[in-house]
């Protein structure tokens, strides 16, 4: 069997890249003077007004929770009930996951084929007027692409939903709502600080909203649903941003390597993507392939029953991408279907 330390972690969209050195050495520092005796209402006070500075928004308008799953079930949790969550699909499955099991009713409808871009006139018919959420993931995954912003304006402007922005992959583009949120009472904006800042392993995201709003999701919110640890990792985080952000440029690099390499393939058709993952579609069922990459070590993402001949494959170091490379060069050219 494979031991855990040889895998190749491509299929949750990680950051390869560890916490630079100095960063890591303030977080230490910084840890060194939590009472960890204490619930975390001070440090959880001074995260809220390091975001607030960083984002120019005030404390009373953004949720922080343990990383953006925590956001999306809070969120679903206390506005689902409004109406129908509509869901853009494909797109991120943890919307449709804790929106099923927290008995909501769901709306999925679909994306245009292959261009992966919202049909917006199919939205506007099926919504009418109804309130409810829809989940926009700008970038999106599985897909990669962004959205134009104007195509969101519509939605907020010819429809009475909430809409959700998740920028989960913002830094690997530029694209962002974030100001928009000033503007529009209904727009809610999701970042986390799991991709650009590779921080995925302390669990930190928040949401920006229109206060009223945030107030509606605070209610569902356990009192402290941070942890001091975090917190303080967050705050270093956002001192420390040029730092962490400082690897992204090689993640961007990388994918467009990788991007190509994989696009010359015998049959492998690749999308463009925003992200620091690629969406790939194969000449035959992806599950076989999935399946020997996976006992070779290598691991990436099916992306569900009904794109049975896609994979989402996460930008790694170059060296495990090698590796990806040279394993999948070696399935296609075998014709890839064994069982
Ligand atoms: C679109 C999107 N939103 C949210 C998340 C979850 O982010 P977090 O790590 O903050 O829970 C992911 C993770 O892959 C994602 O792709």
């Amino acid at each position: 069997m494979q031991s855990p330390e040889l895998s190749i972690r491509l299929h949750a969209n990680e950051n390869p890249f560890v916490v630079p050195a100095n960063v890591w050495q303030e977080i230490q520092e910084r840890l060194t003077n939590i009472e960890l005796n204490r619930y975390p209402g001070q440090a959880m006070k001074a995260f809220y007004a390091s975001l607030s500075a960083h984002l120019g928004y005030p404390a009373e308008m953004l949720l922080a929770g343990n990383g953006l799953e925590e956001i999306i079930l809070l969120l679903l949790a206390s506005l689902g009930r409004k109406g129908r969550v509509i869901l853009p699909t494909p797109t991120f499955f943890v919307y449709k996951q804790v929106a099923a099991a927290l008995g909501l009713s769901i709306l999925e409808l679909p994306l245009i084929e292959d261009s992966w871009q919202l049909d917006i006139p199919l939205i506007l018919k099926e919504v009418g007027l109804e309130e409810g959420l829809i989940i926009i993931c700008r970038p999106n995954n599985p897909t990669g692409n962004v959205f134009p912003r104007e195509d969101v304006l519509r939605l907020l402007e010819e429809t009475q939903l909430t809409v959700v922005v998740d920028e989960a992959y913002f830094g690997f583009c530029e694209e962002t709502m974030i100001e928009d949120v000033a503007r529009y009472d209904r727009l809610i904006v999701l970042r986390t600080f799991s991709k650009t800042f590779g921080l995925a392993g302390i669990r930190l995201g928040y949401m920006v909203a229109n206060q009223n709003l945030v107030e509606v999701v605070h209610q569902v919110r356990p009192a402290f649903n941070l942890n001091a640890l975090t917190l303080i990792v967050g705050c270093v985080a956002l001192e420390q941003e040029q730092q962490l952000l400082a690897r992204v440029p090689a993640i961007v690099e990388e994918r467009e390597r990788l991007a190509t390499l994989l696009g010359r393939l015998p049959g492998v058709k690749v999308y463009p993507s925003e992200t620091n993952f690629l969406l790939i579609k194969l000449p035959f069922p992806a599950q076989p392939l999935w399946q020997k990459l996976h006992e070779d070590g290598i691991s990436v993402r099916l992306v569900g029953n009904e794109m049975p001949q896609f994979l989402r494959i996460s930008v790694g170091l170059p060296t495990e991408n090698d590796l990806l490379l040279a394993a999948l060069a070696e399935q296609l050219n075998a014709g890839g279907q064994q069982e």
